[in-house]
């Protein structure tokens, strides 16, 4: 099938590498192959690609360079917050996260607790926003790490972050404020400090760029142990030879990214918004979170008697990609984690997909693709 046929609206799970990416990512294997660490002249030129684009990455998000350590991706930054600040601790630390993280989250979590630590899961209401009454009580002077998404990756629905961190440090100064911020980084600009975020997790391929490198931030004045152990690298934080034209590519999707987001995110708000509200018109339908604050690119949609597996590949056939926003265990549709935590009625619980728009959503592809799932859904019935 020729690709440009195929339609592909899955870019939360991951987006299409832009070629500026692709570029930088090519230039850097080409001409600074050498490890960073070295001491000649082409580990020189490896070694300032890294350090411009860790100053560069960092002043996207308000940042100073040395808070910013790159890792192979949202999960890593996530085992490695949650995770590490516990190794040394007694059992009377504890963790409060929320039921709906992403699973780099929340099987972090249950690993702490596996150790013997308290974890609080905080509950959300119907529409996906965590319940802040809940958070408030589970904060406490033991509170070693809170953590809690920017923005979930199946429903889009954005949480109150900055509220959130301002209850953490009201109780418990010294806890950290952790946010997994992989999904929102694709359509929203944002300034850690001034959201109160003191670490965060982000990933290359959720903007455009290169697979396999991400971000961990963590404000200075916080210390976390290593969560890889072996060389120096990375100002001693994380030891491996550095991914540097992954560092490269991530730098450059950013950078196309910063320079289009306000024009892009206006072209998909206006795209999704047209895709609801066809698809809204024509077949019955709910859609996940619409009352509240939600990021542009992502729908998440209730049909009423379709399952969501069959439309899934109904679509595939008709040339269009989506996904349910979980993983399915092998072939089994477990219902997905967070449509459980919003109370989702379990007769329509496996009815959802997740339709994703990207960097590369171009006007008119929100009718186009409404058109091709009311005609899905009609060959179905
Ligand atoms: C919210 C969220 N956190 C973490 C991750 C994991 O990121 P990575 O694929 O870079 O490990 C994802 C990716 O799906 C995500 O959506």
């Amino acid at each position: 099938m020729n690709k440009n046929d195929y339609i592909y609206l899955d870019h939360a799970a991951t987006t299409p590498m832009r070629q500026v990416a692709f570029e930088a990512y090519k230039k850097t294997e080409m001409d600074a192959y050498a490890n960073s660490s070295g001491g000649h002249a082409l580990s020189r030129k490896a070694k300032n690609i890294l350090e411009e684009s860790r100053e560069f990455i960092a002043s996207c998000f308000g940042a100073a360079p040395n808070e910013i350590t790159f890792t192979s991706g949202g999960t890593e930054a996530d085992n490695w917050i949650i995770k590490t600040p516990f190794i040394d601790k007694d059992s009377s630390a504890e963790l409060t996260t929320t039921q709906i993280e992403h699973e780099a989250v929340l099987a972090s979590a249950e690993n702490v607790n596996s150790k013997g630590f308290n974890v609080n899961f905080v509950s959300c209401d119907g529409e996906g926003v965590t319940n802040i009454d809940e958070f408030k009580k589970s904060i406490n002077p033991n509170t070693l790490v809170a953590s809690v998404m920017y923005a979930n990756n199946e429903t889009g629905v954005v949480q109150p972050i900055q509220e959130m961190s301002k209850i953490v440090k009201d109780i418990n100064p010294n806890a950290l404020f952790h946010s997994d911020v992989v999904q929102a980084v694709a359509t929203k600009k944002l300034n850690f400090h001034n959201l109160g975020i003191e670490s965060a997790a982000i990933s290359g391929h959720k903007i455009g760029g290169p697979k396999g490198i991400g971000v961990m931030f963590l404000k200075t004045g916080y210390k976390i142990p290593s969560f890889l152990h072996g060389g120096k690298q990375e100002l001693e934080r994380r030891a491996g030879t550095v991914n540097v034209s992954g560092v490269a590519g991530l730098a450059a999707a950013l950078k196309e990214q910063q320079n289009n987001l306000e024009k892009d995110v206006e072209l998909i708000e206006n795209e999704k918004t047209i895709f609801e509200n066809y698809l809204k018109e024509n077949i019955e339908l709910r859609v996940v979170g619409e009352n509240v604050e939600r990021l542009c690119h992502i729908s998440n949609i209730q049909f009423k008697d379709i399952n969501s597996e069959t439309l899934m590949v109904a679509l595939d056939l008709n040339g269009m990609g989506v996904s349910r926003g979980s993983a399915c265990a092998s072939g089994a549709q477990k219902p997905s984690h967070v449509l459980e935590a919003m109370k989702v009625d379990e007769q329509v619980i496996n009815n959802h997909l997740r339709f994703s728009f990207g960097w590369n959503t171009q006007k008119g592809d929100g009718e186009k693709c409404a058109e091709i799932v009311e005609k899905t859904i009609k060959e179905l019935s």
